[in-house]
């Protein structure tokens, strides 16, 4: 490599040197759409007729399904991390500030991978069930779709202490949300995209109140007094609210319309229109609901590549809660 580059034009040195250090370009050479096409043809249907299920029983599900994927690649890469509880040799994510109490759908979870098991035993990863579930769990609330790339493989091991580290927190300022972004590799405009799976799902009081009862001046005041109706200033933390309070269940860019009306649920997503160079972004997508679809599928595949185990590294799990 070094006598190559040695040989190489200096634009070429940068090129391979760009290349050698990044992950993410290996990762998409090796993760592909059609991974289990001869191995377990019909897994890819088994997925989506179980999430269609789920979300037409209970249509929130839609939502927390797509935030596992999420919180899984966030830490130690999308390996299933996430799900596995804790053991002997495992510190389990579930537990963590972020996830603990919050996380759903790890029933529906261990309910498609048990469907998959029984038609390719130890074939299909929890890892890749992650992420098409959360693909077709947009899709079923009338999100965008996007081409999944297939072959990741599941650790033997869990991390509570990188999930607090990395996991992005209800309260960050929007310098924080970018350095956790950042950290993944993802940049500034995948952060106001990827936030835009708020238009979806539901928050509780605990994680919203301080910014109905502290005296930042950037929010609607209808909406403050709304919202403190049914988030008083003690008590009710596990009370709900809907992340985007016009279509909570529908995958649109309402979301972007909220913020621009200072109607974020979340310190963190008004955080993303507060006069910064964030602000026309969810301008764009307030007023152009295509981009937003478009720039979220290819914000979803880059999140999907985030550090994927592959080749012989890791496992595939037989059941998601537990090492082999
Ligand atoms: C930008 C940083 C983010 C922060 C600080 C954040 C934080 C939160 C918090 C605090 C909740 C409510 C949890 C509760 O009250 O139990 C939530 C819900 C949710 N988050 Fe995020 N989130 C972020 C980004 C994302 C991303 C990138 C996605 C997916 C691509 C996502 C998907 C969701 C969904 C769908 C829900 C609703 C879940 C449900 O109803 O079960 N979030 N988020
Ligand atoms: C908000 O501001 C008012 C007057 O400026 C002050 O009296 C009050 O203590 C402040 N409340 C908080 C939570 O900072
Ligand atoms: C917006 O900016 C103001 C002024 O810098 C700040 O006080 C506030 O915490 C920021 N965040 C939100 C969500 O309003």
């Amino acid at each position: 490599m070094a006598s190559l580059a040695y040989l190489a034009s200096s634009s070429t040195l940068v090129l391979l040197l760009l290349i050698s250090n990044n992950n993410f370009i290996e990762s998409q050479a090796q993760l592909s759409p059609s991974f289990y096409d001869q191995t377990c043809p019909y897994a890819l249907l088994t997925i989506q007729a179980a999430v269609r299920t789920a979300v037409s029983r209970e249509s929130r599900m839609a939502a927390s399904l797509l935030r596992l994927h999420f919180h899984d690649c966030f830490v130690q890469g999308c390996d299933a991390s996430l799900l596995l509880n804790e053991g002997p040799s495992i510190t389990s994510e579930k537990t963590a500030f972020q996830n603990d109490g919050s996380l759903r759908g790890f029933e529906v979870i261990d309910a498609v991978k048990s469907r998959v098991e029984s038609i390719c035993p130890g074939v299909v990863s929890c890892a890749d069930i992650l992420a098409v579930v959360a693909r077709d769990a947009t899709v079923a609330v009338g999100g965008p779709s996007w081409p999944v790339r297939l072959g990741r493989r599941d650790s033997a091991t869990a991390s509570r202490a990188l999930a607090e580290a990395n996991l992005p927190r209800a309260t960050a300022t929007l310098d924080e949300l970018r350095a956790n972004f950042q950290n993944q590799n993802l940049n500034e405009r995948d952060l106001v995209v990827l936030s835009g799976a708020h238009t979806i799902g539901q928050a509780t009081c605990g994680v919203f109140r301080s910014r109905l009862y502290n005296n930042n001046s950037n929010i609607d005041e209808g909406f403050r007094a709304l919202r403190r109706r049914d988030c008083p200033i003690n008590g009710g933390d596990g009370n709900l609210a809907p992340l985007d309070l016009v279509t909570p269940n529908t995958f649109d860019n309402n979301y972007y319309v909220n913020l621009v009306a200072r109607k974020g649920l979340l310190q963190t997503d008004q955080e993303l229109f507060n006069g910064s160079s964030t602000d026309r972004i969810v301008i764009e997508y307030s007023r152009n609901e295509e981009a937003f679809r478009t720039d979220f599928a290819a914000a979803m595949l880059k999140m999907g590549d985030i550090r994927p185990l592959v080749g012989s590294a890791g496992q595939i799990r037989r059941i998601c809660s537990a090492p082999n």
